[in-house]
């Protein structure tokens, strides 16, 4: 039997698009199994980006995450696969760039902890919620 199909969120950040990194991004997470049903190219207002990053509000650093976020372009995505949540967390790499995994987009491309270039839910839970936040399932084609 295999992997159950899922749908994780996945963010390209303002520090990828503005280097121009969307499809080598891309490349990735399809060379990862994963195939994007869903994309779109934003910039978020401040008001999106506080509430998407809601979990983190008390955190020192959420000043500083919800302007980096708004500081650009962003691309939105749904990503499916067998296990995707975890085969995005994999094809990520860790959250800190200097902690990250050879081959991994951030070890590759990220600048730092925070200009860390994708965004990937952490859960099937967080990424049902993260996807419904920026796509209606029309816009969602498999
Ligand atoms: P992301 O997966 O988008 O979820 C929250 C983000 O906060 C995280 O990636 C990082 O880019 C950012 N961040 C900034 N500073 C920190 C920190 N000290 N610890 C964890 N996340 C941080």
């Amino acid at each position: 039997m295999g992997a159950a199909k899922e749908r994780t969120l996945s963010i390209i950040k303002p520090d990828a698009t503005r280097r121009n990194l969307t499809g080598k991004i891309n490349s990735k997470f399809e060379d990862g199994g994963l195939k994007i049903v869903g994309q779109k190219r934003l910039q978020l207002t401040q008001t999106q980006a506080e509430k998407f990053y809601e979990v983190h509000k008390e955190r020192p650093f959420f000043g500083d995450l919800v302007k980096f976020m708004v500081s650009g372009p962003v691309v939105v995505q749904v990503l499916e696969g067998p296990d995707a949540v975890a085969a995005n967390r994999k094809i990520m790499g860790a959250t800190n760039p200097a902690n990250a995994d050879a081959g991994t987009i951030r070890k590759e491309f990220a600048e730092s902890i925070e200009a860390n270039s994708v965004h990937g839910s952490d859960s099937l839970d967080n990424a049902k919620r993260e996807i419904n936040f920026f796509f209606a399932e029309t816009e969602i084609v498999a």
